[in-house]
C-alpha cells in the first residue's frame, strides 16, 4: 500500500509496482490519476484506490491496510504522501496549516504503520518504508513544521524497529526530486530559496521515475 500516488514520487513507485504483475498494489490519497482509475477498474483484484484525504479529522485505514496485506507473501506500507507547506517563519505559520502538516507528514504514518501491525497475518513478512527528508535531521529557516514532522516521523520509525525486530523498518531520504513539491518551494519565500531555483534550473534535481527504481530494487522482494 503506499500514500499519495497522484503525482510525484508515490505516482512513479505505483506505476513501477503495478506494472509488475507480482504485486497488488493499493493507493491512497486525494486523487488519482486517469491511469490509476483505469488500472483499478480494470484488475479490480490486484488494483485497489481508497479516496482519503489525511488532513480528515478520521480515516479508515484498516481497509485498505486489510486488502493489501490479506493473501501477501510480503506486505509493504510505503508512506510517500507529504506536503511542505506551511512555509515561513514561526510566528508567521497559519495554524490550519500546521496542523495538516503534522496530519499528513506525522499522524498519519503512525496511525498507518500501527494498523498495518494489527491487519498483518500472523507469519506474513512485513515492511514499513517511511519516505522521509533530509529536513528530518537539517533545520531548514523556513520549513519548521515540516521539519518537526520528519523527524518526528523518523523517531517513531526507530521507536518501531526496536519494538518489532521482524517486521523491515526504514526511513529513505529520497534527495531533492523535480516534483510539485520542489514548485511549492519556488513559489514560497525562505531564506535558502535560491538554491532551490537554481537546482531546478540546473537540472540537477533527480527524476522521480529514478527514485521510485532505486527504493524499489533496494527495499522491495518478488515473489
Ligand atoms: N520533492 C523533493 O525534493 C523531496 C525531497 C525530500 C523528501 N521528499 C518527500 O518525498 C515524498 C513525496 O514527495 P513529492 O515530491 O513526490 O511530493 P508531491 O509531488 O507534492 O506529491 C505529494 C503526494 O502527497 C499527497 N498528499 C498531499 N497532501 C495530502 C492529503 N492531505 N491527503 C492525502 N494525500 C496527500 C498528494 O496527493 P493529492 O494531492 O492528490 O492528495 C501527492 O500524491 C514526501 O514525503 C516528501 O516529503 C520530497
Amino acid at each position: 500500500m503506499i500514500t499519495g500516488v497522484s503525482r510525484g514520487l508515490g505516482e512513479a513507485l505505483f506505476e513501477q509496482l503495478a506494472a509488475d504483475r507480482e504485486h497488488r498494489v493499493a493507493g491512497l490519497g486525494r486523487t488519482f490519476t486517469e491511469k490509476q482509475r483505469g488500472l483499478a477498474a480494470a484488475e479490480p483484484e490486484r488494483v485497489a484506490l481508497y479516496t482519503m484525504d489525511f488532513a480528515a479529522a478520521t480515516l479508515d485505514l484498516a481497509r485498505p491496510l486489510r486488502w493489501a496485506a490479506e493473501g501477501a507473501s510480503h506486505a509493504y506500507l510505503i508512506l510517500n504522501a507529504g506536503m511542505v507547506e506551511p512555509v515561513g517563519p514561526v510566528g508567521q505559520l497559519d495554524p490550519v496549516v500546521v496542523r495538516d502538516s503534522i496530519a499528513v507528514n506525522l499522524t498519519v504514518p503512525m496511525l498507518a504503520a500501527s494498523t498495518f501491525l494489527t491487519v498483518l497475518p500472523p507469519g506474513t513478512p512485513g515492511t514499513v518504508l517511511f519516505i522521509s527528508s533530509g529536513a528530518a535531521t537539517r533545520p531548514i529557516e523556513g520549513w519548521a513544521a515540516y521539519c518537526a514532522a520528519k523527524a518526528g516521523g523518523e523517531m517513531f520509525f526507530r521507536v518501531l524497529a526496536e519494538e518489532r525486530p521482524g517486521i523491515t523498518v526504514a526511513s529513505i531520504n529520497p534527495g531533492r526530486m523535480d516534483t510539485g513539491m520542489q514548485g511549492v518551494l519556488r513559489r514560497s519565500e525562505f531564506p535558502t530559496k535560491q538554491s532551490y531555483v537554481d537546482a531546478y534550473e540546473e537540472g540537477t534535481l533527480g527524476r522521480p521515475e529514478d527514485v521510485a527504481a532505486r527504493i524499489i530494487s533496494e527495499h522491495v522482494t518478488r515473489g
